[in-house]
């Protein structure tokens, strides 16, 4: 018997021996195997993520309109940390050839960018089509395709032709659901023979709280005590804006799937922002708040856009507050359902009942915001490691829990992380070197990464995942100075330079994409 034979026969022997013997053993180790074997299916997309406004820049270049952040950002500068604004931003339109170079060297199988509404149509419907901006994305698509990079592109990420503001104010009115589907349809017939992956608006969520809740985005609309506004009411024009942005979706996909689909076969759905909310204690009362959070927040936008209505919490505690679907528009709803639905994820909160217990003022306590408190401290245990910025805690847990709940509410849909990442907050202090050597967000994206697996496995139907961002970018009210990417920026010059989170993520990519073939 040859030495090999001799080697395979004491193997087999011990693990027969063990079979027998070693139950415990055999089940930790198995459990051992599955946890490392976890495979990302063969078709997962890896990506990395970014929108018009933060990204290209070109402000007014061949015949682009002015956009509401265009105006916000000039007319206001004050209102941004660095007084700073997108004009150049960093300056995509010019240099995405050298931007899809480092998305190869990263190993990304895609790329989640937005169309800018203003380049595309400048006065929306109210003007001509803008053909040097249908030619620009037109390159670039072809551009990522060309390198193996499938574009994921969301048709609205918040910015959109000033116009629209002017003449109706944009999502207050149902003009705009008209506006909607006509940049979507041109954006389907350009572009739709090469894109199989759509989103019609990013978190419109979190941008409509931002906008018409507290104001402090464009168009700055709101009331006290919710926010210093000079016009609005953040106690009914939020659930209007929403209104029209849910039929505005819901329009967009039925156009894709009557006159699209059969013959470009892509898929479309809708990007939310989501947060963990635990209950701050094991009360009924503070696990219904946790809930109620959730229907004020992602399910606000998601529950009407699955199931054709309203969370019963938003419709409890609105009254008639609350815009209703008419028949023909849950029709609408129930037969555009979303193919699948984008997930941005950053941070957890605790929540407080404020509804049935007394409560301090907050984010999260008032009516508008289902009367639930969102706390980052639960006495002196903060809901995960606090970071520079207030609204960002590292806390991987909460992203399993997060997508359990979306998986069990929504049936298992279909999910893309469509964004996901750590900022960094530049002090005057800190140097080139620190954001170069960026260790915690490597150990944010890989506690982030794990927990996702994890969810996984619980048997959530994740089929993508994109780093938020792929460059330090335009950060809305902070401007320049909260740095997301995985390539450091230079102010000046523009120039990119890979940070330590740069070749982690290349990594982590070309060992889960190995791993598939092992
Ligand atoms: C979500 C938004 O979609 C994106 O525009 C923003 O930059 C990131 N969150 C980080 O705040």
């Amino acid at each position: 018997m040859g030495d090999l034979a001799i080697f395979v026969l004491i193997i087999s022997l011990q693990s027969l021996m063990c079979n027998v013997y070693c139950s415990c053993l055999n089940q930790s180790s198995s459990e051992n195997i599955l946890e490392d074997s976890f495979s990302f299916p063969s078709d997962f997309l890896f990506g990395t993520a970014s929108s018009a406004y933060q990204y290209e820049g070109a402000f007014l270049a061949e015949g682009k309109g002015l956009n509401n952040w265009d105006i916000f950002t000039h007319e206001y500068p004050g209102k941004i940390r660095d007084a700073n604004n997108g004009d150049m931003a960093v300056d995509q339109y010019h240099r995405f050839m050298e931007d899809i170079q480092l998305m190869t060297s990263l190993g990304v199988n895609s790329y989640r960018f937005s169309i800018s509404w203003s380049r595309v149509l400048p006065r929306g419907r109210f003007g001509s089509i803008n053909y040097s901006g249908i030619t620009y994305y037109n390159r670039l698509i072809d551009a990522l395709i060309s390198r193996g990079i499938k574009p994921f592109v969301t048709l609205n990420h918040l910015d959109y032709p000033q116009e629209l503001e002017n003449r109706f104010q944009s999502w207050l009115s149902p003009e705009m659901q008209k506006d909607f589907l006509y940049l979507a349809n041109i954006c389907f017939k350009h572009f739709g023979d090469r894109v199989k992956l759509w989103t019609t608006l990013n978190e419109p969520n979190n941008q409509i709280i931002l906008s018409h809740l507290r104001g402090t985005f464009p168009p700055s609309r709101c009331s006290l005590p919710y926010g210093n506004c000079s016009q609005g009411n953040s106690e009914t024009e939020p659930f209007i804006a929403a209104h029209n942005v849910i039929l505005a979706h819901a329009k967009a996909v039925q156009l894709y799937r009557t006159k699209y689909k059969e013959e470009q076969k892509g898929i479309i759905g809708i990007v939310v922002q989501t947060s963990w909310f635990e209950p701050i204690s094991d009360s009924i009362a503070d696990k219904a708040a946790a809930e109620r959070a959730q229907a004020f927040y992602s399910n606000w936008i998601l529950d009407p856009v699955i199931y054709g209505k309203y969370p019963k919490e938003m419709v409890n505690i609105l009254g008639s507050a609350l815009p209703r679907f008419s028949r023909k528009e849950v029709e609408c709803l129930k037969e555009s359902q979303s193919d699948f639905v984008g997930i941005n994820h950053y941070t957890s909160y605790f929540i407080q009942d404020c509804l049935l217990s007394s409560c301090n003022i907050g984010v999260g306590a008032s009516k508008v915001e289902g009367y639930a408190l969102k706390l980052d401290r639960k006495g002196n245990l903060t809901i995960g490691e606090p970071t520079d910025i207030n609204w960002q805690h590292i806390h991987p847990e909460g992203f399993r829990k997060m997508l359990n709940y979306l998986k069990d509410r929504y049936h298992n849909i279909p999910m893309f992380i469509t964004e996901n990442g750590f900022g960094d907050l530049q002090k005057p202090e800190t140097t080139v070197k620190e954001l170069l050597n960026d260790a915690k967000r490597i150990q944010y994206m890989s506690g982030y990464l794990d927990a996702l697996q994890s969810a996984m496995r619980d048997g959530a139907n994740v089929k993508g995942y994109f780093a938020w961002s792929l460059l330090d970018n335009f950060e809305w009210l902070y401007g320049y100075k909260l740095r997301f990417g995985l390539y450091h920026v230079d102010p000046v010059t523009l120039k990119r330079t890979p940070k330590r989170s740069a070749s982690w993520y290349r990594n982590y990519i070309g060992e889960n994409i190995r791993r598939r073939y092992d």
